[in-house]
């Protein structure tokens, strides 16, 4: 049994991706935890997770969304002699003017959370505000393609952080030391409201694009006509209505405290971005 690779659940996705490099680049045994892995993890399948945790030293943990799994697979990862763990959560998520503790999100993060901080294993939780690659690869991706971002976020702002920023600090946590029972809260170096950020993607990409403020309930009828089942549906808007009331405006020091160094702007986001076409 070889020791001491890291799994990277998430491994295929906007933070996990970056994550599997960074460590890569360090000389770091690799294992992608996903469900088209070489060897497959699913989370709703605890029988995938014993192969993909075997010989592995470290987790890196993007949770399942709306799903309470982080807890069993920390107890699961730790007898398998896992000995640090770095867990994806979000800001404000123990904060009852962010979101209610019942909702779906916010009880996959404080349920996953608190089993990293039970662990009794070194432990590292990442709280970022919205990720700038929101714009690029995820949610208001197919916004930006057609040139009109639609959300429910009034004039409120977001500082915005790179994903980079992110996997750079769940690199540093789980190679370096210092950063055992650290919270990390992760930020962009400051806010731009939807317009602002519309407007430097459409100045870098050539075209007009636009953001629309909607009201929430015509927000989630939209995204039910989209497709979405209801229930993800408000609890996006939820999620929303935090940046529409300011919420993820402040500017955090998680990037500095974990790196040494400011966060990478929104601006050079934008231009190291692949845009839809
Ligand atoms: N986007 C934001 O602005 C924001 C802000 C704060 C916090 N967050 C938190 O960030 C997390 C998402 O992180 P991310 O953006 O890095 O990930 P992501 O791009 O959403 O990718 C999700 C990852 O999870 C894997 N996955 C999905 N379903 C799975 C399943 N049933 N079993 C195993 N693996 C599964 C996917 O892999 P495969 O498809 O290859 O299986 C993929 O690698 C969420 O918990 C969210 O709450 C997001």
């Amino acid at each position: 049994m070889r020791m001491n690779a890291t799994l990277v659940i998430g491994g295929t996705g906007t933070t996990g991706r970056r994550v599997a490099a960074g460590l890569r680049e360090q000389g770091v045994a690799v294992r992608v935890g996903g469900r088209r892995a070489p060897v497959p993890f699913e989370w709703t399948d605890p029988a995938t997770w014993d192969r993909a945790l075997d010989g592995v030293g470290a987790v890196y943990v993007v949770p399942l969304d709306g799903a309470t799994l982080t807890g069993p697979l920390v107890e699961r990862a730790v007898r398998h002699g896992v000995e640090r763990v770095v867990l994806l959560s979000a800001r404000g998520i123990d904060a009852p003017e962010f979101a209610a503790a019942d909702a779906p999100l916010a009880r996959t993060h404080l349920f996953g959370e608190r089993a990293v901080r039970e662990s009794g294993v070194t432990w590292t939780i990442l709280r970022p505000t919205w990720f700038a690659q929101n714009f690029s690869e995820g949610f208001f991706r197919d916004a930006v393609r057609a040139a009109e971002i639609r959300l429910p976020a009034g004039e409120g702002a977001a500082a915005f952080v790179d994903a980079g920023d992110i996997a750079a600090v769940a690199v540093a946590a789980l190679t370096g030391d210092g950063h055992g029972g650290q919270v990390y809260e992760l930020s962009g170096p400051r806010p731009l409201t939807m317009a602002e950020a519309a407007a430097e993607i459409g100045a870098a990409t050539g075209r007009d694009v636009r953001y629309v403020p909607v009201e929430p309930d015509a927000f989630v009828a939209e995204l039910v006509t989209a497709g979405w089942p209801p229930a993800d549906a408000a609890d996006h808007a939820a999620a929303v209505a935090a940046l529409r009331d300011g919420l993820d405006a402040p500017v955090s020091d998680g990037v500095r405290r974990a790196l040494g160094r400011q966060p990478r702007s929104f601006a050079e986001f934008v231009a190291a971005a692949d845009w839809p076409g």
